[in-house]
């Protein structure tokens, strides 16, 4: 199936067990950032050399390095842009981008035309994972103007207000997690002294255009797909539960949730052990087989393909959740760990995240037990256990005796079974533990100095620095 956002993929991925986004909780005044033009479904990759040439024949197309322009995904996209007509500056990145690649980049593509207003490319297309999204995302941003990107970091250097106007980008993800497709915000660390990671923010920075494509996240690893799936199930729990939820993105992330819920496991199940799996610790390609995942007229035509579809749609519902609601305590400590550590974000957030349940929980109840919190959290453990068995059978969701039995559980109940499932969901994606990163327990203190940034303020309740300091102790 595909769609140009007219509602979720899979009719199992709409509300279920009980969950009801509720307008009436106080939450009636909102804003919502633009998003993208979104162009949603199996194959539509195969259309990015009409939206690029609607916006002029010179593009600078940003891709991963490591080898992703020797990929039959890259042989299929660029043939079909130069085909197209398209005059083509190709950048490969590596790695979580740095404010030095920014500039490098920015300066490298303006060349001759520095001091210029004109844009020295009609767009800026990104291919990849959170990464690269965010690196042509950021890219895209500083083109015209041409300063340093460090002038517009939140937290650190001058925070000057940007003004544009930013060359139009066009993102398109190949991993399932960051949702960095529909956020206005490129994440950009520095390692080392001094390290920190932070964003570049503005609404002119949103994609122009999403094309999220199922079929290309067919080459994704084990390890990328849990540790990216484990970043959009936060980002859609986190969003869900924060202060600025309101009911659009309510929807969307229950929404998420449910298409995570039928797609993660299943998906990183048939990449771990079904053709062409990479089998224990995520080495070799994982690509799931030469299943293409579409019958031609856009709909998933097998099990596997089905549940790569559900987590690119959980994915997205995550990006516009977080850049319209905000997140929590878990992306709070994963800023500083992923500054401090060399830790992959969504493995940062993935380590954190059942502990933080748990903690908020308990805090909640202790100290704002009428906090809608508290019923959100239950909202969520009813939609996640309301699953079937998973598996890569495709017949998952809220249907049989799990949804009936969600939906009967009690607040309580649901809120333990939340904590629960996070924490066998762990185990079964082989989240790493903190300690894999070298994190010690004398690093903890310096951790939870940096964490509380943005992220932070939005978790519905703040936690103490003891608290912080259980999260992170049991979850190393
Ligand atoms: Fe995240």
């Amino acid at each position: 199936m595909t769609m140009d956002l007219k509602g979720p993929p899979q009719t199992s991925l709409a509300m279920d067990a009980g969950a009801v986004a509720d307008p009436s909780s106080g939450r009636s005044a909102f804003a919502l950032a633009r998003l993208p033009r979104i162009m949603f479904g199996a194959g539509k990759s195969g259309e990015l050399p009409e939206i690029v040439l609607s916006y002029g024949p010179r593009a600078l197309v940003i891709v991963r390095g490591r080898g992703f322009t020797a990929t039959p995904d890259w042989a299929r996209i660029g043939t079909a842009l130069f085909a197209a007509g398209v005059d083509l500056v190709v950048a490969e990145v590596d790695g979580e981008p740095s404010p030095a690649q920014i500039d490098e980049i920015v300066a490298g593509v303006r060349g001759g035309s520095a001091g210029s207003a004109v844009a020295p490319v009609d767009v800026v297309v990104g291919i990849g994972g959170g990464s690269v999204l965010d690196t042509a995302k950021a890219v895209a941003g500083l083109l015209i103007p041409g300063n340093s990107v460090m002038d517009h970091l939140e937290g650190v250097g001058p925070q000057l207000p940007y003004r544009g106007p930013s060359v139009p980008f066009v993102a398109v993800p190949t991993t399932a997690g960051t949702g960095s497709e529909a956020t206005k915000n490129a994440v950009l660390s520095t390692h080392g002294e001094g390290a920190f990671k932070k964003s570049f923010r503005d609404e002119a920075l949103v994609a122009a255009v999403a094309i999220v494509d199922p079929d290309l996240l067919a080459g994704c690893p084990p390890d990328l797909i849990s540790s990216n799936g484990m970043d959009a199930v936060t980002q859609l729990i986190e969003s869900y539960v924060s202060l600025r939820a309101n009911p659009i993105t309510d929807a969307l992330a229950l929404s998420g949730l449910a298409a995570a819920r039928d797609g993660l496991l299943a998906w990183y199940e048939e990449a771990f052990s079904g053709p062409g799996g990479a089998g224990a610790g995520g080495a070799g390609t994982g690509h799931d087989g030469a299943d293409t995942g579409h019958d031609g007229a856009g709909a998933p035509s097998s099990p596997v393909a089905i549940a790569r579809e559900r987590m690119a749609y959980a994915a997205l519902c995550s990006g516009i959740c977080l850049a319209n609601a905000g997140l929590g305590a878990v992306h709070g400590l994963a800023s500083p760990l992923g500054a401090q550590f060399p830790i992959p974000h969504g493995a940062a957030c993935g380590s954190v995240l059942a502990a933080t349940t748990r903690v908020n929980i308990r805090a909640l109840e202790s100290r704002a037990p009428e906090s809608p919190a508290l019923r959100r959290y239950a909202d969520v453990g009813r939609v996640l256990a309301a699953g079937g068995t998973g598996g890569a059978s495709g017949a998952a969701g809220a249907t049989g005796a799990a949804g009936a039995a969600a939906s009967a559980m009690s607040d309580v109940e649901a809120r333990a079974a939340l904590v629960s499932l996070l924490d066998n969901w762990r185990a079964t994606l082989v989240v790493p533990w903190l300690s894999s990163f070298g994190i010690r327990e004398s690093m903890i203190h310096g951790i939870i100095l940096d964490s509380r940034g943005s992220s932070m303020k939005t978790n519905p309740i703040v936690l103490t620095d003891e608290e912080l300091a259980v999260i992170l102790r049991v979850s190393l």
